[in-house]
């Protein structure tokens, strides 16, 4: 059964959707431009920061940079889904290092019905909103559903009375279900389309209506490497993020004429709770006694060119910070694909 949330995380591993990723042999074009933003996310890390910095920054003075800021989200507000945990938290933490204030939307239930293993709890929120704060930057905590359009309307109005603005919307609370096509229950297809897809469609209509009049806007979508391809045992998951993908490119379009710009993170797998839990980490390893996150990364890591197995959150939240700052003002209705080469062969 499932484990709690609260002991979830580090004792079960994620899910083989991810890890497979690397084993599947594809050709593609798309490898070049994912090496090449890959590769500018490397290399421009310190230039995000300003051109003073990228230049001066040595080895002895990483104090000295983090006094002097470069904090070029100073003044902007985030509004970020399921961030209570896992890579919301970490993207959190990113730009709230950044300068933004933050504000995290998390239905923080431990259980969802049909969700196969524990979401977030209460006190993961409460945790988080404590992380953030000792960044040096406010925090504002909601508990709710991405499925409730007018409950993160609530949120993000309470937000702009707060802080003045909304400028970052990342839509990253997600769902996972794995099993045979032909098992899933009507219930546990529609919970996955409805918090992944619907959800998505849901923030982004609530988020536009404060960055239209705004004038500006920047909405970054957290889909999956399986949005980048097929995979049998994650099929309603990996379509939802498909799904995602298609909505954030149409989005881009509909709102490229308010200066919203809309790009998506497609990461590989990565260590959270989503996939280090006892439900997935059985699917994935169904003949493996006592799976764990680590037999699923040693899997993922052998398809991998670097080779890396997994990403910690913080890999992510990165590139989420790429497309959140100055760096990427004239990029929209793109895909980054954060997965250590994993979709190097991909055609996506
Ligand atoms: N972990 C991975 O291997 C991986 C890989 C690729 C993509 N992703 C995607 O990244 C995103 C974040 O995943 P994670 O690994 O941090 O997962 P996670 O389960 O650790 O965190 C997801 C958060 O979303 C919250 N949430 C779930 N349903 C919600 C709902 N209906 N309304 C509001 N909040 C809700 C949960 O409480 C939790 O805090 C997801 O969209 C996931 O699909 C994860």
């Amino acid at each position: 059964m499932h484990k709690d949330a609260d002991q979830s995380h580090k004792n079960v591993p994620p899910t083989r959707d991810e890890a497979s990723l690397g084993a599947l042999p594809v050709p593609g074009r798309r490898q070049v431009l994912t090496a090449t933003a890959l590769g500018a996310i490397a290399m421009t890390a310190p230039s995000l920061l300003g051109k003073r910095r990228a230049a001066a920054q040595t080895a002895e003075e990483p104090e000295r940079d983090q006094e002097l800021g470069d904090r070029e989200l100073t003044g902007k507000t985030a509004f970020i889904t399921g961030g209570a945990r896992g890579i919301g938290l970490a993207t959190a933490e990113e730009l709230a290092k950044a300068g933004a204030n933050i504000v995290l939307y998390d239905v923080a239930s431990r259980t969802l019905p049909h969700v196969p293993y524990p979401v977030a709890t209460e006190s993961d929120l409460e945790q988080a909103k404590v992380q953030v704060e000792a960044l040096g930057v406010r925090c504002l905590t909601f508990k709710g559903d991405v499925r409730d359009r007018e409950a993160q309307m609530r949120a993000m109005q309470e937000a702009v009375n707060t802080f003045g603005s909304l400028d970052i919307a990342v839509v990253n609370a997600g769902v996972s279900q794995a099993g045979a096509i032909e098992e899933f229950s009507s219930e546990e297809i529609s919970t996955v389309f409805e918090i992944n897809v619907a959800g998505a469609v849901k923030t982004t209509q609530a988020a536009v209506s404060f960055m239209k009049p705004q004038g500006s806007g920047r909405i970054i979508f957290i889909s999956s490497a399986l949005g980048r391809m097929g995979n049998e045992l994650f099929s309603i998951y990996a379509s939802s993020k498909w799904a995602m993908i298609g909505f954030a490119k149409s989005a881009a379009l509909a709102y490229g004429q308010f200066n919203i710009l809309c790009n998506t993170v497609a990461p590989g797998l990565v260590d959270t709770p989503f996939a280090d839990n006892d439900f997935i980490l059985s699917r994935m390893l169904p003949e493996a006694p006592n799976p764990t996150f680590e037999m699923v990364s040693e899997m993922s890591r052998s398809g991998s060119p670097i080779p890396v197995g997994h990403l910690d959150p913080i890999d992510v939240a990165k590139a989420v910070l790429f497309f959140a700052g100055s760096a990427t003002d004239k990029v929209t209705g793109e895909v980054l694909d954060v997965s250590y080469g994993s979709l190097a062969r991909s055609i996506a």
